[in-house]
């Protein structure tokens, strides 16, 4: 396949495994990682991960950085082009397409919570924890939410900073902030754990992840750990396809992404060893679920010493996550846009977040004014995309990249195109042909 000239190239391998790091690390791994592992019951939960990362959501990493390398080009294209090289219909640019539009969407809620990590930072260093109870440390997270002024202006700020860096471009602006991001996150968390070794829970906290309780595992926490293995990855966004396209030809793909899934899950492992010492030390409930990160945890931050600062750093941690992420987002729609728009990348870049902005405001109104508009009768629309997204757009999309790689795209093509030993080439087109899609609907029969 020739190489066209109009999509660019990361400068480095390095930086390419930095900037999908940076994608993959997120949220997912700091916020949600941890309530869910202290929800669905420590341990058998953290093992279900690992296994559902390993044999699901790796392979699938694999098919979707691939594709969009072989394509080298913008989403829609390179699913387009992809296909036509394996005399396949040109219709497949739909898949690539329907990533767009889950990235699209997806952010529009993202954003806000990220918004709220960054509002976090400076209530931190305010000192807003110190001196007050539980109760109210509660009664500030639910007020804040009250009030769509001050989430439409962290949401507004944290868009900002994703616009500037993305309308920028390639070298200018993504690996500018990634290179000094991604870093920056990983000694954060490492500061954090740091600091956890030093109170009395830790062992409680380290327990809690690892002892192994296999009489715990049980179906709801499958459905849970495969779900978030895709969200985790940041399969079926768009995102590692574009990415992939501005991989150099002679990177070898399965190595970087067994590099990016291991990073990512240490991430993971690490926010959870950072948060649950502390969780036991001050003997906090582990299973409050999405308030662990803003409702529990600032507790403990208000009554430790230091924990203004302890406390900066973990939400400064989460925005960093959550911006790697974002502009990883909003890159494949800009992509496109200056790819089959012809479009300057600033103007696509204002205009894709822009109209992200807009629709954040209909995630931000949900958790106040239209609290009682519900879609369907039980979803504001902050649910409701959320929902939509991780149970049902990130696994259809997940499934479809499987289905594509493995079946769409002829064998040589894909052998070509990964370099990998035989055998482990092997297993991972077994895994894309038929274990990844009949677990996915298995797993959706069961949770329907
Ligand atoms: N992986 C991100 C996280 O862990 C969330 C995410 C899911 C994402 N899909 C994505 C981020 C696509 C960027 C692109 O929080």
């Amino acid at each position: 396949m020739t190489k066209s000239s109009s999509i660019g190239q990361w400068s480095s391998r390095w930086m390419f495994i930095m900037a999908a790091t940076g994608s993959a690390v997120g949220l997912g791994n700091v916020w949600k990682f941890p309530y869910m592992t202290g929800q669905y019951g420590g341990s058998s939960f953290v093992i279900v991960y690992l296994l559902c990362i390993l044999f699901v959501g790796l392979p699938i990493l694999i098919a979707e950085i691939m594709i969009g390398r072989r394509g080298n080009a913008s989403p829609a294209e390179a699913t387009a082009k992809v296909a036509i090289e394996s005399n396949r219909s040109r219709h497949w640019w739909w898949l690539g397409f329907f990533g767009m539009i889950t990235a699209f969407l997806f952010l529009s809620v993202y954003s806000i919570v990220a918004g709220w990590t960054a509002s976090y930072v400076l209530r931190s260093l305010q000192g807003s924890f110190v001196g007050v109870t539980p109760d109210q440390i509660s009664q500030m997270f639910d007020d804040f939410l009250k009030d769509p002024w001050q989430l439409l202006l962290w949401h507004t700020f944290f868009m900002l900073i994703t616009v500037v860096i993305v309308a920028r471009g390639l070298k200018e602006g993504l690996e500018k902030a990634i290179g000094w991001m991604v870093p920056g996150l990983f000694l954060i968390v490492i500061i954090l754990v740091g600091y956890a070794l030093s109170t009395p829970g830790f062992m409680e906290g380290i327990k809690f992840m690892f002892r192994i309780d296999w009489a715990a595992i049980d179906t709801k926490s499958f459905l849970a750990a495969l779900g978030h293995s895709f969200f985790t990855l940041s399969i079926a966004t768009a995102s590692m396809m574009i990415y992939g396209a501005y991989l150099e030809r002679k990177a070898k793909i399965a190595k970087i992404a067994v590099t990016i899934a291991t990073l990512d899950t240490l991430v993971a492992l690490f926010a959870g060893m950072a948060i649950f010492p502390l969780v036991f030390t001050y003997g906090l409930p582990h299973d409050q679920g999405p308030s662990l990160v803003f409702k529990t945890l600032p507790i403990a931050f208000g009554e430790m010493p230091g924990g203004g600062i302890i406390g900066a750093l973990f939400f400064t941690l989460l925005l960093l996550a959550a911006l790697g992420s974002s502009i990883s987002l909003v890159e494949p729609i800009v992509a496109w846009l200056i790819e089959r728009w012809n479009m300057r990348r600033a103007v696509a870049a204002w205009l894709t977040s822009g109209l992200i902005w807009v629709l954040g405001f209909a995630a931000l109104l949900s958790f106040n004014y239209w609290e009682d508009l519900k879609l369907f009768g039980h979803w504001t629309y902050y649910t409701f995309v959320d929902g939509l997204v991780s149970l049902v757009l990130l696994p259809v999309g997940g499934m479809l990249l499987a289905i594509y790689a493995g079946w769409v795209m002829k064998r040589k093509y894909s052998e070509e195109e990964l370099m990998m030993p035989p055998w482990l080439y092997s297993i991972w087109r077994f895994i894309v042909r038929y274990f990844s899609p009949i677990a996915v609907i298995v797993i959706a029969w069961i949770s329907f």
